[in-house]
């Protein structure tokens, strides 16, 4: 049974229902770890990674995502956390004001602790960034996030629609396919 470290509920709900399509069962571990600052979403599920192998003791999973919107050079990409928590969907918004592109790409990193290995997997999810926030479902910044291709927020869609297209669901399919694999040999 792989636990799912995270402190994020929503985050959980998406993979688990997502992976249970697959007939994938994880359980929840409600734990935080450290968040390295760097350039990059692989490591900083790479160095928690380092401190959640002394912690747990069967097969894990960690996700680290960011919203990367292209007027902003991809910032807050790895940031994404502290600019949320500090700005918000409002104050993403005010900054995005007069942008020549509203664009935004929404990033996962997955990493899969198995018997001693490190797997990384990657999700993505292109779209831009709302004139206002609407929906009232998911967390984050899924208020202000219309996906390509859709007419509604990732806040006005089920966890099903969500999972359709998301960043997230993404890297959950490439960790279903590596499942599959290591099933087979
Ligand atoms: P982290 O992966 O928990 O570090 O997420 C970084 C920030 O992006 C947090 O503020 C999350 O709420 C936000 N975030 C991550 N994934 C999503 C998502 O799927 N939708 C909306 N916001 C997200």
């Amino acid at each position: 049974m792989i636990a799912f470290v995270t402190t994020n509920e929503g985050k959980f709900r998406e993979v688990s229902a997502k992976l249970l399509e697959a007939g994938v069962k994880i359980v929840h571990e409600d734990r935080s770890y450290p968040e390295i600052q760097t350039d990059r979403l692989e490591k900083v599920v790479r160095f928690a990674a380092t401190v959640l192998d002394d912690q747990i003791r069967g097969d894990y999973l960690i996700d680290d995502s960011g919203l990367f919107i292209d007027a902003f050079g991809g910032f807050p990409g790895v940031y994404s956390s502290y600019v949320y928590k500090r700005l918000g969907c409002a104050g993403t918004l005010k900054l995005l004001e007069g942008a020549r592109t509203r664009a935004a790409t929404f990033e996962t990193v997955f990493l899969l602790r198995t018997t001693g290995a490190h797997q990384v997997f990657h999700g993505a999810c292109q779209g831009i960034i709302a004139e206002a926030e609407r929906g009232r479902f998911g967390f984050g910044f899924d208020p202000i996030f219309i996906p390509d291709g859709a007419a509604k927020t990732f806040a006005e869609m089920s966890v099903t629609e969500k999972n359709a297209v998301s960043h997230r669901a993404r890297a959950v399919e490439a960790l279903v396919a590596h499942l599959r694999t290591q099933k087979e040999s």
